[in-house]
C-alpha cells in the first residue's frame, strides 16, 4: 500500500518527504488553511513539493459548479504533469470529473463517505477516491467497513482507493489488510508510524554493545 502525505505545512513535511518512504503530497483548502497557505501561494507550495518528491502532488480545486471546476482543474494541472486534481464528491465535481478525464486530466474524488459514491467516481473515470475514514466513524458510521466496501466496488475499475481522515497507525494497517491502495496521512500519524518503544529499546542495548565492543 502506498503512503501519502495530507499535509500543506513544509516544516512538517520536509523530514516525513526526506524518508523516501511517501509517494506524493494531498492538500485541500482545510489544509492550506491549518498550514496557512494562501490560494495564491498554492504554485509556490506545489514547486517546492515537486522538489522534494517523484510522486503525484493532489490539490483540490474550489469552484462551485461544473463549468467553473473543470477550469479550474484544468488550470491547476497547467502547473505539472505530476499534479492530479482533487475534486468533492457532489454532482458538479462528478459532473467536471468526468470532463476533466475525457480531457486526459487525472483525478481524485474527495470527500467520499460510502460506496454508491465510490460507484459514481468509477462512471466519472477518477483516477482515484478519497474516503475519509475518520469522519465517517465519527459520524457514527463503520469507517473501516464502509472502505472495504469501496475496495470490493472498485475492483476491476481503474478506480482506486486513497483513504483520508485517518487518525491512527492501527488505521493505516487496518486498511493495507483490507486492500486500499494507498493512505495519506497527517504529520502526526505519519510520524507515529515510526515510534516504537521496543524498536527504541533494543537499539540502545545494540549501542551499548557495540559501544563495549569498541
Ligand atoms: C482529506 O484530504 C483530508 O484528510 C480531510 O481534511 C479530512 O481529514 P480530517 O478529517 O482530519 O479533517
Amino acid at each position: 500500500m502506498d503512503l501519502y502525505l495530507d499535509s500543506a505545512d513544509i516544516a512538517a513535511l520536509g523530514p516525513l518527504l526526506a524518508t523516501g518512504l511517501f509517494r506524493g503530497v494531498t492538500t485541500n483548502p482545510l489544509i492550506l488553511q491549518r498550514a496557512n497557505v494562501r490560494l495564491d501561494e498554492v504554485p509556490t507550495l506545489v514547486e517546492w513539493l515537486l522538489e522534494r518528491t517523484d510522486g503525484d502532488v493532489f490539490v483540490q480545486t474550489t469552484a462551485q459548479d461544473a463549468d467553473d471546476i473543470k477550469r479550474e482543474g484544468s488550470r491547476l494541472r497547467a502547473m505539472s504533469d505530476r499534479l492530479v486534481v482533487k475534486v468533492p464528491a457532489t454532482r458538479d465535481g462528478l459532473t467536471a470529473t468526468r470532463r476533466l478525464v475525457d480531457a486526459g486530466v487525472p483525478t481524485l474524488v474527495t470527500a467520499v463517505y460510502g460506496p454508491r459514491q465510490a460507484v459514481l467516481a468509477a462512471a466519472a473515470g477518477a483516477q482515484w477516491i478519497a474516503p475519509y475514514l475518520g469522519r465517517m466513524t465519527e459520524a457514527g458510521r463503520d469507517g473501516h467497513e464502509q472502505v472495504a466496501r469501496m475496495v470490493q466496488v472498485l475492483r476491476g475499475s481503474g478506480t482506486r482507493t486513497l483513504v483520508a481522515s485517518i487518525r491512527s497507525p492501527e488505521d493505516v494497517v487496518g486498511l493495507a489488510a483490507a486492500g486500499a491502495d494507498a493512505v495519506t496521512l497527517g504529520a502526526d500519524v505519519a510520524q507515529a508510524l515510526f515510534d516504537e518503544p521496543l524498536t527504541e529499546a533494543a537499539v540502545a542495548q545494540f549501542d551499548a554493545a557495540a559501544a563495549a565492543l569498541r
